[in-house]
């Protein structure tokens, strides 16, 4: 958090029990509150960029599109062979050709969050 605070990027602690310091409720909650606290303009220079449980990106990503700002979701996959061989790791996309299927090893593991079906 230190270095993030010296290049300027503003961080916090967020938790559902009472730990001192934190935000109390969910990472979304916080981002929720400080994206509407910044005008059009400001808001208009964000881009979200989400690591972490599926459930998590999925409501980060629902976040993003709510406020209309770009976001990239690292996604997490079991893979068995990691090289794009077995398919074990796909993930279904929606491409401008329709739906497809994607291996997180290969063809991401960073994806445009606004692509990803979360189911
Ligand atoms: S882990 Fe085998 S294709 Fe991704």
């Amino acid at each position: 958090m230190p270095l993030l605070e010296s290049w300027g990027v503003p961080t916090r602690l967020t938790s559902l029990s009472d730990f001192e310091g934190c935000y109390r409720g969910l990472v979304t909650d916080l981002a929720n509150d400080y994206l509407d606290s910044m005008d059009d303009d400001a808001r208009s220079k964000i881009e979200i960029f989400t690591c972490g449980p599926t459930l998590m990106l999925k409501a980060v990503a629902e976040l993003a599109a709510s406020h209309d700002i770009p976001c990239q979701a690292s996604l997490e996959e079991f893979m068995a062979c990691a090289v794009g061989g077995c398919a074990g790791c796909t993930v279904e996309i929606s491409t401008p050709e329709g739906p497809a299927m994607k291996r997180v090893c290969v063809d991401g593991p960073v994806f445009d969050a606004s692509t990803v079906v979360w189911g």
